[in-house]
């Protein structure tokens, strides 16, 4: 992955970047020696060294089972427990996946469920489930999640009125707590396979976990590689040198921050991307964002939101810096046609590369943004695929838990989520609130 800080020159001095990266690398020490708030949550710190072989084989053969089984999937859950999944399939399937035709995709169709309460949602999904075979990834560490909970209802009912109690059994795949919880408790009773989230992992740093691999690997998504390229982060981001990107990423942030930059929009020009920065927006949200602090992560895609958020960014409150992901080489050769006339006005582009345009539709708006006072950072990996993928995740974690160490939080716990569920279950008359 390449670093590209040219954007920023204007905001800040080379002098106070190096005294922010000498605190990212306390921070950074912090985090490896386990010495931290939070630090009975770092299990995922070495994970793409240390994880369960035995676990990972089952989750390869499962995965090749439900791929054999069921020509869609229904993947459940919420948060932490469902982004990583959506964010992988999104940056390595075929953007069309689910519509494209049955032999030209690598697995089945994959769905989510669980991340909304709507019925209208719901019943649509079962509407494209109809007349398939399907199986169902329940994901929930703690097992009691409300959203997740009733959508397994809702998708446990229809899957055993298709095939029977005990069939139905065998399509249902639980990923949960290793002891306790409602889920861990249903799927022994009901004889579910399941697999475990690790008690010192939390939810958003539970990618590289069955959490997110059972899904990829149903998908028919190479997960060796994926852990290849976290590996890969694993070894760039431990140590306190000044290649070390998640080092400077943290520094950077912190640096913009204490300037009055209270809010990151991670942008792309590339559709792929759209989920990965969901994933990082609930990771930096819940680490980052409490005790009154923290900066804000938002998100735009371009060039679609140029046409929606692009005044605001240029002109609006000088509260915002960004962040742009980008791919060296794309695999689409694409090329803008020749006409043989220019009555659309495009003749000056014919013969040109998409990427081209796309490329320098990226540089145009950086500069562009920097001038309007928006700080600009960008992070290109070559390609697109499961080794880079698996490298950004990690590189965003680590970068998260340095970063929030440097702003003097605890990045592992989330005690403003359940604010809302104490209400909510109130108001729907839930016992014992
Ligand atoms: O990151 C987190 O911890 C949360 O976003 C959780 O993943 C989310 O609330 C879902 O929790 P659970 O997996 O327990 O259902």
């Amino acid at each position: 992955m390449k670093i590209d800080i040219t954007g920023l020159q204007d905001f800040f001095s080379p002098q106070e970047l190096a005294r922010m990266t000498g605190l990212a690398k306390n921070a950074n020490q912090l985090l490896t020696k386990g010495k931290g708030a939070g630090s009975e949550f770092t299990g995922w710190v070495n994970l793409p060294k240390k994880y369960n072989k035995k676990e990972f084989d089952k989750i390869l053969k499962t995965g090749a089972k439900i791929r054999r089984t069921s020509d869609a999937v229904v993947v459940i859950g919420i948060g932490g427990s469902y982004l990583g999944a959506k964010a992988a399939l999104e940056f390595l399937a075929h953007p069309f996946q689910n519509q494209l035709d049955k032999k030209k995709r690598k697995g089945p169709e994959m769905y989510f469920a669980g991340i909304n309460l709507s019925g209208d949602y719901h019943e649509g999904l079962l509407d494209v489930l109809e007349g398939k075979d399907w199986s169902i990834i329940m994901i929930s560490k703690s097992g009691t999640t409300t959203e997740p909970a009733i959508a397994f209802r809702l998708l446990k009912e229809k899957l055993e009125a298709k095939y029977g109690q005990k069939k139905a059994a065998k399509r249902i795949f639980a990923i949960t707590d290793g002891k306790k919880g409602a889920l861990r408790k249903l799927a022994k009773q009901e004889g579910y396979e399941t697999f475990v989230v690790p008690d010192d992992v939390g939810g958003r740093f539970s990618v590289l976990t069955a959490v997110g691999l059972l899904p990829l690997a149903a998908a028919g998504i190479n997960i060796k590689s994926l852990m290849k390229g976290a590996a890969l982060a694993l070894a760039d981001t431990q140590e306190p040198t000044t290649q070390n990107p998640a080092l400077l990423y943290a520094a950077i942030r912190n640096i913009l921050y204490n300037k009055g930059k209270t809010t990151e929009i991670m942008v792309s020009f590339e559709p792929r991307f759209q989920y990965l920065v969901e994933w990082w927006k609930q990771l930096y949200g819940e680490s980052e964002g409490k005790e009154q602090k923290g900066i804000f992560p938002a998100s735009a895609m371009f060039t679609a939101d140029l046409h929606s958020l692009g005044q605001y960014i240029q002109e609006g409150r000088r509260n915002l810096f960004e962040t742009v992901l980008a791919i060296d080489q794309v695999k689409s050769k694409m090329k803008i046609p020749s006409l043989g006339h220019d009555n659309d006005g495009l003749g000056y582009l014919e013969g040109k590369r998409l990427h081209y345009v796309n490329n320098t539709a990226m540089e145009g708006v950086r500069n562009a943004h920097v001038a309007g006072g928006v700080p600009n950072l960008q992070l290109t990996i070559s390609k697109a695929n499961e080794e880079t993928l698996g490298y950004l995740f990690y590189f965003f974690e680590r970068a998260c838990a340095i970063s929030g160490y440097m702003l003097g939080v605890n990045p592992f716990d989330q005690p403003g989520v359940e604010a809302y569920k104490r209400n909510m279950f109130e108001l729907l008359g839930k016992p014992g609130y």
